[in-house]
């Protein structure tokens, strides 16, 4: 899989009009890194994708409409809620499970997903932002994760979260500053 492309090919919209406008409603000029999961996820083809941190949910969206095409389910948490996460999306696209709690809290729920559904084959880490807060994360998660599965983490701010990255237990580890999303870092890191 060349990720390389795939983060270049993030600059170009994906073909939902809803969700890249509702992107530029939200954020203006529209973010790359919701386009790059979309593509990531088309790849990947992952029975279960997760986003920890959802906020309001155009994250989710574009991981949505991913798994609309292939027919995978998309899990989202987060500790605040929004009538986007918490129906619209679902309504939509028809795979969204919305968990309105702490990703701790939500292993279990995950978990029983997971038997249902299939393994995590795609995770994007944006929720509490701190080192061990994504420590715990990929601790409680991992064990469901399949073995091409890509962990996709936003270390923003600055380079506070650069020794989470450095921990994080996996060889192929790639981090693409600036330009999936200003100002930060991304990292990606792939399992297979
Ligand atoms: C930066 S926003 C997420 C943005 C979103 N991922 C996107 O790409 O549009 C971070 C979100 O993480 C949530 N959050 C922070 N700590 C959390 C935790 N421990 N468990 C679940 N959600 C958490 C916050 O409520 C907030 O909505």
């Amino acid at each position: 899989m060349d990720i390389d492309a795939l983060v270049e090919g993030s600059k170009d919209p994906i073909d939902d009009t809803w969700l890249e406008g509702l992107q530029t409603r939200i954020h203006g000029t529209p973010h790359r890194h919701p386009r790059f999961l979309y593509r990531l996820a088309l790849e990947l083809k992952p029975p279960v994708s997760m986003e920890m941190g959802v906020e309001w949910g155009v994250t989710s969206g574009y991981l949505c409409a991913a798994a609309a095409e292939y027919g995978g389910q998309v899990i989202g948490v987060d500790i605040k809620t929004h009538p986007r996460p918490a129906g619209e999306l679902h309504e939509r696209y028809g795979n969204y499970t919305f968990l309105h709690m702490d990703t701790q809290q939500a292993v279990s729920y995950v978990e029983r997903l997971v038997e249902e559904h299939g393994p995590l084959g795609l995770v994007y880490q944006d929720s509490a932002h701190t080192f061990a807060g994504f420590k715990q994360e990929w601790t409680d998660y991992a064990p469901f994760l399949d073995d091409r599965a890509a962990w996709v983490a936003n270390l923003y701010p600055g380079d506070t979260l650069a020794g989470y990255w450095k921990w994080l237990p996996v060889k192929k580890k790639y981090a693409y500053r600036d330009s999936l999303y200003r100002g930060a870092t991304v990292g990606v890191a792939v399992l297979g």
